[in-house]
């Protein structure tokens, strides 16, 4: 499959040189001629590549591709093709309102048609930013013409009075310190800018380097592409290596569907849990899978990867940021670490380079094993996530190893029922309505309460908020109370290291258990038995669900834009990976929908 040449015509021949339809083929032809290029490198045979742009001054994350696309332009004239670089929806994930995830679809949506309605024979997918990444690789899933990933790369590590500050992290701890009177608004902001230093995605591991490092270890990138950080010398190189691949790949017919296997998917989950991957990796690998007709839900993240210990020590749940990580050995390192103890389910995988996982990343050595811990000393064990359900949810995502000791002592130091805590729910509809609520004395949330946030799923919010690590109220914290168990139907950043129980799917939205939930009532979680469920009778569920119907459902604000009533009538759940449900039957369209009707 791999290293070997195809003789199959290009699909873009089949725009620029047809002389069965020599009128069509001129005006294909006539306007890409226009700005300079020949019929000599339209006609003759040469690969042409798309280089798919998310970068822009609306995704400050993604904009330095503007100039790594130049490398990648050099890289693939180098091998013999021609670049057509191209624009792509702006998803800014700190920037887009009401939430990016809103945008993952719409932005696959689009890449989709450009895909498969354009002359293009293969693509690099410059990813970074969080739904970046997942948007373009569930597009070059569904069209299935070959395809490499290029990371923008990590921000520098950012620093304040010389301690690293870590995107998002630093926020969420400062906020704290704000509330507990620790430090004024100004402080604040300038803590905050601190930790965005340079151009880049964020340099903790949060959602972006979690996506980025799962495109390596999917096998979609080049290996050790996912760490290098945005501004390093390497970054332009391995650009320009990215150009000259996607040729190859193109000429070896090596795509999407060959290289994101079952296999890979599996490898992907093992390397999210020895490098502490955000909670969104499961929304958006399933959403992938999805879109390959691979087989993947949140019962495989448990089995897969939950007994695999943490072995990157970078904030938030350790100490370190982005480059780091890259000075360690990035995610080769990782991979070679998790081989050595015979952890890495399928060495053979195949990658990007045409070689396999294993051969990429065996001989890889550990740089720095206070920043990338071998098997046998990890930060933690069993840092996977586990699939949690009961009546208030069918599924829902909780990473175990951010559990800290206070919360453990708190709410899990029962010796006759170690892994099980009760409390009493406190339900907030919506980030707006926990804001207005939280720090009223008269609400009585004490440190037996849980905080449910509902209302937050794709269809409620829309798009999935990530808003369900709530903050206990400040006079809480000022008794040294740092979190409560916190529930919802939405995501949380992957920059809070908070022990919430995330994603819960059906969501209230929909009529999953969580509209039924009322403030007051009694909730059991068992993360042994992994359930999580309200304690009261069948006849009152039953009862409250005849409510609720009677009601006309759950209420939940209107549409504002068309996009947000077209997604909201067909996206999926989050722990379906949150697709757009009539998307999923499309599947290698490149290869079992021919080439579209000439225009
Ligand atoms: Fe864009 Fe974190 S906000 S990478
Ligand atoms: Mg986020």
């Amino acid at each position: 499959m791999t290293g070997q040449k195809t003789t199959k015509k290009l699909r873009s021949q089949e725009w620029f040189d047809n002389p069965d339809n020599p009128g069509m083929t001129a005006l294909y032809l006539e306007r890409y001629l226009n700005f300079g290029l020949t019929r000599e490198e339209l006609q003759s045979g040469k690969p042409l590549i798309g280089i798919a742009q998310t970068g822009s001054d609306l995704s400050p994350c993604n904009r330095h591709h503007i100039e790594l696309a130049k490398r990648v332009r050099d890289g693939i004239v180098a091998a013999g093709g021609v670049p057509f670089e191209f624009p792509c929806h702006p998803i800014q994930e700190t920037g887009k309102r009401p939430t990016a995830a809103l945008d993952r679809n719409l932005a696959y949506l689009s890449l989709v048609e450009v895909l498969y309605g354009y002359p293009l024979d293969g693509v690099v997918l410059t990813i970074g930013c969080d739904k970046t990444t997942p948007a373009l690789l569930m597009a070059a899933a569904t069209v299935n013409i070959p395809a490499i990933a290029l990371s923008v790369g990590p921000m520098l590590n950012g620093w304040h009075k010389g301690k690293r500050t870590g995107s998002g992290t630093v926020v969420w701890e400062s906020r704290e310190r704000l509330s507990a009177g620790e430090i004024d608004y100004d402080q604040f902001m300038d803590i905050v800018a601190s930790s965005a230093p340079s151009v880049g995605y964020c340099n903790t591991m949060g959602t972006a380097t979690t996506m980025n490092s799962l495109a390596e270890a999917l096998g979609m990138q080049l290996p050790g592409s996912a760490a290098i950080p945005a501004p390093y010398r390497e970054r332009g190189q391995i650009s320009y290596d990215t150009g000259r691949r996607i040729v190859d790949m193109v000429r070896e017919d090596l795509k999407p569907s060959d290289i994101m296997t079952r296999e890979a998917f599996e490898n992907a989950i093992v390397v999210n849990s020895a490098i502490g991957g955000s909670t969104n990796a499961p929304i958006h690998l399933n959403a992938i899978a999805r879109h390959l007709g691979v087989p993947l839900d949140n019962d495989d993240w448990q089995q897969v990867g939950h007994h695999v210990p943490l072995l990157v020590n970078l904030q938030p749940a350790g100490e370190y940021l982005g480059e780091d990580y890259h000075h360690a050995g990035g995610v080769p390192a990782v991979v070679a670490e998790l081989m050595k103890a015979g952890l890495l389910p399928h060495p053979d995988a195949i990658t990007a380079n045409g070689r396999t996982m294993g051969e990429n990343c065996a001989a890889t050595e550990t740089m720095d094993a206070k920043v990338i811990r071998p098997v046998a000393e990890p930060l933690k064990a069993n840092a996977g996530f586990i699939n949690l359900m009961g009546n208030l949810f069918d599924s829902a995502i909780m990473k175990t190893s951010v559990i800290s000791k206070e919360f453990r002592d708190r709410y899990l130091s029962n010796p006759a029922d170690p892994e099980a805590f009760e409390g009493t729910a406190k339900v907030f509809d919506g980030p707006e309505d926990y804001h207005a609520r939280i720090d009223d004395p008269a609400e009585s949330i004490d440190e037996n309460t849980v905080l449910f946030m509902r209302g937050a799923g794709p269809v409620g919010y829309p798009g999935g908020a990530e808003v369900v690590n709530m903050q206990p109220p400040a006079y809480l914290i000022k008794r040294g109370i740092h979190s409560l168990p916190c529930i919802g139907d939405g995501r949380q950043s992957g920059t809070s290291g908070s022990p919430s129980i995330l994603n819960a799917s059906p969501e209230a939205a929909v009529g999953g258990g969580l509209a039924l939930l009322k403030s007051g009532d009694r909730v059991r979680i068992d993360l042994r038995k992994g359930t999580a469920d309200i304690l009261v009778g069948d006849d009152e569920i039953a009862r409250r669900r005849a409510e609720l119907q009677a009601d006309g459902g759950y209420h939940f604000p209107g549409h504002q834009t068309p996009w947000q009533e077209i997604q909201r009538g067909m996206v999926d759940q989050l722990a379906q990976g949150m697709v757009l449900k009539p998307a999923v039957k499309y599947q290698r369209v490149a290869q079992t929908k021919g080439i579209p009707r000439d225009n």
